[in-house]
């Protein structure tokens, strides 16, 4: 029997603490006897991982991080995602296309119209022949937003390490980032679980366990 491949994303503002979620599902899924890659965003291959090195570091306009973060995830999709999916594995994405939508459309205040253009650009499917057909774009089946209020995100990461360029900015940059999560989830309700990760860290689990169960993607 062929099972079939699975994609989840994590997403939230930086300090919202999403990494020991993702390795706690993980787990949960290898009992389930699934094979479960953890990959994350920019990044997950050698050269998108440069592409990050680049995006995290260097300044450019939001225009020129757009296309990178595009051209990394290009890359990611075709050499590990696809692929992985096509194995009926279970790929759990530290960050995904939200993450484009919340920073540079969000953030940044880069234009959502031609972050759309890019993301049909990027992860469409080509349909062959019929031009009028509508192009499907690749989403996760789920995407776990882990959500808090800019401010105690900031809190958290205070001396916790080196911030990078994102982690730099000011409390009202989150605060354009979370509208733009917001957005995203009105656009997309089927597919988002809001976490509300104000909350101790074994609450938040549970939340996160549940969200994956409502969608039918571990037993209850
Ligand atoms: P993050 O995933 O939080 O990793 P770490 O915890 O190691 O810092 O950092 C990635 C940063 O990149 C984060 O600040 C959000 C940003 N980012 C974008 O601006 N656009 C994107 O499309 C993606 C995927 C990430």
């Amino acid at each position: 029997m062929t099972r079939s491949g699975l994609f989840i994303s994590f997403e939230g503002i930086d300090g919202a603490g999403k990494s020991t979620h993702i390795e706690g599902l993980a787990h949960a899924f290898r009992e389930q006897g699934r094979v479960v890659t953890i990959t994350r965003e920019p990044g997950g291959t050698p050269l998108a991982e440069r592409l990050r090195t680049l995006v995290l570091n260097e300044p450019m306009d939001a225009m020129t991080e757009a296309l990178l973060v595009f051209a990394a995830r290009r890359d990611h999709l075709q050499n590990v995602i696809l692929p992985a999916l096509g194995r009926g594995e279970v790929i759990l994405c530290d960050r995904f296309t939200d993450s484009t939508f919340a920073y540079q459309g969000g953030g940044r205040g880069f234009d959502w119209q031609v972050l759309s253009v890019l993301e049909e650009w990027v992860q469409g499917t080509s349909l062959v022949g019929e031009k009028s057909e509508p192009v499907q774009v690749l989403q996760p089946e789920l995407t776990i937003w882990f959500d808090l209020p800019a401010q105690v995100a900031a809190d958290r990461l205070v001396g916790v390490r080196i911030p990078d360029k994102f982690e730099s900015q000011p409390v009202a940059f989150f605060e354009h980032v979370a509208a733009g999560y917001a957005k995203r989830m009105q656009a997309y309700p089927s597919r988002f679980a809001r976490i509300d990760s104000d909350q101790a860290p074994e609450f938040v689990w549970r939340d996160v366990v549940h969200a994956t169960q409502d969608k039918g993607l571990l037993p209850w």
